[in-house]
């Protein structure tokens, strides 16, 4: 048992190592991507706001108590479930890439909406208002990934037909 703010903080945490996971996995991508301009750009741009996502959750933990000490415990299933989703050098990678950051987003998604419901249950005002900035820029790269699926699959369909290299 613990209290509604006990669970917040708790949760706050969660989201905290889940979006340090996502910079791993969002610089790697990044890093690696050469043929896919508009994809690694929309990567980069996200790669931004996931820092600075970072950075908000930070000052919620340490205002909701206890700092950001502690977060360990939970970050290595996170990283578990990153590293399942990406990480995945083979010959489809940007394919592969795509699905995971799409599946990514939606944990995401889930969690913001569940960090604001907390929020407001707990009567944490600036907690909830941090969490909806946040769900906005998780929805919106959901969406990107969501509206371009198609023409990464093409491109990486024909590039790779035409002998150009294409996992990248
Ligand atoms: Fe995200």
């Amino acid at each position: 048992m613990g209290t509604p703010a006990d669970h917040l903080h708790a949760w706050l945490r969660d989201a905290h190592a889940m979006e340090e996971q996502a910079i791993t996995m969002l610089t790697s991508q990044s890093g690696r991507l050469e043929n896919y301009p508009e994809l690694k750009a929309q990567i980069e741009k996200h790669l931004q706001e996931t820092r600075d996502q970072v950075a908000m959750l930070d000052r919620c933990l340490e205002r909701t108590g206890g700092g950001a000490s502690g977060i360990k415990d939970i970050t290595g299933k996170i990283v578990a479930f990153g590293q399942g989703l990406s990480g995945l050098f083979v010959n489809d990678e940007v394919v592969k890439g795509s699905l995971a950051s799409f599946t990514f987003e939606q944990m995401e998604i889930a969690s913001y909406k569940i960090l604001i419901a907390a929020a407001d249950h707990a009567g944490d005002e600036e907690t909830k208002r941090v969490c909806e900035t946040i769900l906005q820029q998780e929805l919106a790269m959901a969406q990107w990934l969501d509206e371009h699926a198609a023409e990464i699959t093409r491109t990486f369909l024909e590039r790779d037909q035409q002998g150009k290299t294409a996992k990248h």
